[in-house]
């Protein structure tokens, strides 16, 4: 029998060999001075290497900085300069290695840049502990312990689409074929789609078109960059979870419709990290309603993510047509395995190294 999680999935000129992906999380590994800063080391080579290994259909990479002041933590992984691109070639050469489509989350962090490594606290550092003013939308800050950022001109502005184009270009130099645009959890492109965090009164804040005006942008640079073969993502918050304040789902449905006219193919659908104080429902598949009325209302295919931890959970969401694919976030980092083991539960196959024949 073939499932749905083990079917192949071609989008543009990408055949995607099956259907259980790997959800881009921040490792916070990376130098945090000197000349490697922001490259992915050792760490990520064994840490992505083991997934795709693993039989993984796709692996996002982790949230990688367009700028150095685009990082959320001094530890994160970036984009912003050619040295960096050779160091992403590793990765990129393993997975593909291993029948894995290597994928990459282009990221700015806006207001919630500067922070200090996660697994040290994750505290913003001052400017003499290697931080830095983060940049937003507006001056509000995103917490009481938080910075208030540097609101961006309008040349600044453009200096956010120009590095997305930028970073779309090296991560075709370092052999990604899949590109995500990050605009969500808070960070600077969900900044300006949330009305929270955009106080602007230019042709990028108030109403819809205006609030949605840079992350289309970003898309249509991104797709001018990267031509008609590569798919490109868009990650979504769906819901602020204080609606009717914030940005809410049917904005999240109508952008949806949008950013498929501007060539995005696929909207992972995630939610929430737009304030503090939201009272988010966390429970097996929570975010996966938001990414079946996507795919039912506008048509554009949709990855589902949050708690989706079991084969046939996975493959019930696929079976039932609420996404096109699944991002399995931290169950894979419990089993970098998930996608063989979960094509054993199924009865299907999946990818296989050579040295493990007799398994
Ligand atoms: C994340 N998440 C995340 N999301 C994102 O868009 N970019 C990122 O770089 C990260 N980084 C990150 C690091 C770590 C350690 C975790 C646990 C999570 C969110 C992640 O992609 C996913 O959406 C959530 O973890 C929910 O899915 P799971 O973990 O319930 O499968």
């Amino acid at each position: 029998m073939t499932s749905n999680l083990f079917t192949p999935l071609h989008i543009r000129g990408t055949e995607f060999p099956n259907r259980a992906w790997m959800a881009p999380m921040c490792q916070y590994s990376a130098d945090t001075s000197g000349p490697a800063t922001g490259a992915p080391n050792d760490w990520h080579v064994q840490h992505y290497g083991s997934r795709a290994v693993g039989g993984t259909g796709l692996i996002l990479v982790e949230a990688t900085a367009v700028t150095a002041e685009g990082r959320i933590s001094i530890g994160d992984l970036g984009i912003w300069n050619d040295d960096q691109v050779s160091a992403h070639r590793r990765l990129t050469d393993l997975m593909r290695a291993h029948g894995t489509v290597p994928g990459i989350q282009l990221a700015h962090a806006g207001r919630k840049a500067t922070s200090d490594l996660e697994f040290n606290g994750g505290r913003a550092l001052a400017a003499d502990e290697g931080g830095w003013t983060p940049v937003a939308p507006s001056a509000v800050a995103f917490s009481e312990s938080r910075p208030v950022p540097h609101a961006l001109t309008r040349d600044e502005v453009e200096g956010i689409v120009d590095a997305f184009a930028a970073a779309a270009q090296r991560a075709l130099d370092a052999g990604y074929e899949v590109v995500e645009i990050h605009g969500a959890h808070g960070y600077l492109l969900h900044e300006f789609l949330s009305p929270v965090s955009n106080r602007r009164d230019d042709e990028y804040g108030g109403s819809f078109e205006n609030r949605t005006r840079l992350p289309v942008r970003i898309a249509d640079a991104v797709r001018a960059v990267v031509g008609e073969a590569v798919p490109v993502f868009f990650r979504v918050s769906a819901t602020d979870w204080i609606e009717p304040e914030g940005w809410t789902a049917d904005e999240t449905v109508r952008l949806a419709a949008v950013l498929r006219e501007h060539g995005i193919d696929l909207l992972d659908v995630s939610s929430g990290g737009s304030v503090p104080r939201a009272d988010i429902p966390s429970s097996p598949g929570y975010q996966v309603p938001f990414a079946a009325r996507v795919r039912r209302e506008t048509g554009l295919p949709t990855g589902a993510v949050g708690l989706i931890t079991e084969a046939r959970q996975a493959e019930k969401i696929l079976a039932d047509g609420e996404a096109d694919a699944v991002f399995i976030g931290r169950e894979m980092l419990r089993e970098p395995y998930w996608a063989r083991r979960a094509a054993a539960e199924l009865g299907d196959e999946a990818y296989k190294p050579a040295q493990y024949g007799r398994s």
